[in-house]
C-alpha cells in the first residue's frame, strides 16, 4: 500500500448529495486554538486556561491534510480555505500553503484570519502561493473591538496585518464583520468609510446561532436589508451579480465607483440550496454542514493505513448521504424546548 499514490476517480462518480449539490469547496481548520476569545465564538468562561485543546499529535499533520485534500480534489473540490481557530497559530503554516497550492486542479486557496499575526507572515504566505486572505474584524472602535475579541486590544496589529497583506498582493482582501444589535451595529458605517476606495471588500455577516455556547438570540441579529438601507442612505449602492454560483455574500457596489461591500444573510436569507462546502476539523473529522451535530472521523482510518480508495469511498458515502440545510430549517429544528447539540465554530472555522 502506498498512501500517497494517486488513483483515478472516475468523473461519473463525483458525488452529489441528496439535494443534488456537488462537493466544490473544502474548508480546513488547521488549528483549534485562537489568540482571541470572541464571546460569540470562544467565550472566556468556557475557553479558559484549563480548557483542553487538542494535543499536536491529535491534529492532522501537514502530510495528512495534503493527502486528504488531494482526495477531495478528485471528488470535485476546487476551492480551499484554511481556517481555525486562528490558522496563523499553526507553526510553519506557509509550508502547508505551498503543498496545497501545488495540487493540480486546486484553483483557489484562501485564508481566514484575525490578522494579529499576519504582518509577520504575509510575504511568506504569498511566496508559497496563497491567493488571498479574509480578515475577521467586527469593529474599528477600540473599545468595541476589545470587547468583541474577548479583551484583546490589538486593533493596530490587525490593521498592520491588513496593510501587510495588501502590500504582499494577497488580494482581493475581504473583511468579515459579524454585526450584533446593540453591540457594534452603530460602528458599521465606520468600517465602510475606512475601506471604501481601497479595493478591500467589507462584508457584514448576520449573527448566527453556531454552536451552543454563544447565547444567540434572534433579537441580536441585524437583518442585512436593514443595514443595507442605512449604508445606502450615506453612500448610494446598487446590487451586482454574484461572482460565482452560490456565492455566500450578496454584492453591492457604490454608485460613485468606490468599490463594493457584501452581506452574508444566513439568518434572513439562507443559501443552503447552493451549498457545496465541506469542512475538515483540525483533528480530521469531515463535516457536511456548519451546524452539524457529528462528523466523519477520517483520522482513524488514515492512521490505520487506509488506502486512497477506501478514504474516497468513506468521503463519498458521507457526501452522498448529505441532506443538510440547517439555515433553511433553523426555526423548525432548533427550538428552545428541543435544542440540538451543534459543533462549535472555532472547531470547524466558520
Ligand atoms: P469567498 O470565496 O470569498 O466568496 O468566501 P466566502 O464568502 O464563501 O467565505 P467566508 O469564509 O469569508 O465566509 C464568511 C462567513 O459566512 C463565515 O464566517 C460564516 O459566518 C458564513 N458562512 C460561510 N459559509 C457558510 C455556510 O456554509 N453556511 C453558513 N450558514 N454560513 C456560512
Ligand atoms: N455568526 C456569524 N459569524 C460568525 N463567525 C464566528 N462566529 C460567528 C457567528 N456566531 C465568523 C467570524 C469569522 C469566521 C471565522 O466566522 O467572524 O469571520
Ligand atoms: Fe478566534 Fe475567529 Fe473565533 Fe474570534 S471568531 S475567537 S478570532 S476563531
Ligand atoms: Fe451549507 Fe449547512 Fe450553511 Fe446551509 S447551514 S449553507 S447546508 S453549511
Amino acid at each position: 500500500m502506498n498512501p500517497g499514490r494517486i488513483v483515478e476517480w472516475p468523473q461519473k462518480v463525483k458525488p452529489h448529495d441528496r439535494l443534488g449539490r456537488p462537493l466544490h469547496d473544502l474548508r480546513i481548520s488547521v488549528m483549534d486554538r485562537c489568540n482571541f476569545r470572541c464571546p460569540y465564538c470562544m467565550p472566556r468562561e468556557t475557553f479558559h486556561e484549563h480548557y483542553r485543546f487538542l494535543k499536536s499529535s491529535e491534529r492532522l499533520s501537514f502530510e495528512e491534510i495534503t493527502r486528504l485534500t488531494r482526495l477531495f480534489v478528485q471528488l470535485g473540490v476546487r476551492k480551499v480555505r484554511l481556517t481555525g481557530g486562528e490558522p496563523l497559530l499553526r507553526p510553519n503554516l506557509a509550508e502547508l500553503v505551498g503543498e496545497l497550492t501545488a495540487i493540480e486542479n486546486v484553483e483557489d486557496v484562501a485564508l481566514t484570519t484575525n490578522a494579529v499575526l499576519l504582518a509577520q507572515h504575509a510575504a511568506e504566505l504569498k511566496a508559497n502561493g496563497l491567493h488571498r486572505i479574509t480578515v475577521s474584524l467586527d469593529s474599528l472602535d477600540p473599545d468595541i473591538f476589545k470587547q468583541m475579541s474577548g479583551g484583546f486590544a490589538e486593533r493596530e496589529r490587525v490593521l498592520e496585518g491588513i496593510q501587510a497583506a495588501f502590500d504582499a498582493g494577497l488580494t482581493p482582501i475581504k473583511i468579515n464583520a459579524v454585526i450584533q444589535r446593540g453591540l457594534n451595529d452603530h460602528t458599521a458605517l465606520d468600517l465602510v468609510e475606512r475601506f471604501r476606495g481601497t479595493g478591500i471588500i467589507v462584508r457584514f455577516i448576520e449573527y448566527m446561532d453556531v454552536g451552543n455556547r454563544n447565547h444567540w438570540s434572534l433579537d441580536r441579529v441585524v437583518a442585512s436589508k436593514e443595514l443595507l438601507q442605512t449604508i445606502a442612505e450615506r453612500w448610494p449602492l446598487h446590487a451586482v451579480q454574484e461572482n460565482y454560483h452560490g456565492e455566500v455574500a450578496e454584492r453591492y457596489a457604490f454608485d460613485d465607483g468606490a468599490g463594493e461591500i457584501g452581506f452574508i444573510s444566513s439568518v434572513t436569507n439562507p443559501f443552503c440550496g447552493a451549498c457545496t462546502r465541506g469542512r475538515l476539523s483540525s483533528e480530521g473529522a469531515f463535516y457536511t454542514c456548519l451546524f452539524a451535530t457529528s462528523g466523519l472521523d477520517l483520522r482513524t482510518p488514515l492512521r490505520a493505513g487506509a488506502t486512497d480508495t477506501e478514504l474516497l469511498e468513506l468521503i463519498t458515502g458521507a457526501w452522498t448521504r448529505r441532506e443538510d440545510r440547517y439555515s433553511e430549517l433553523r426555526a423548525s429544528i432548533h427550538t428552545q424546548e428541543h435544542p440540538i447539540r451543534k459543533i462549535e465554530m472555532y472547531y470547524i472555522g466558520g
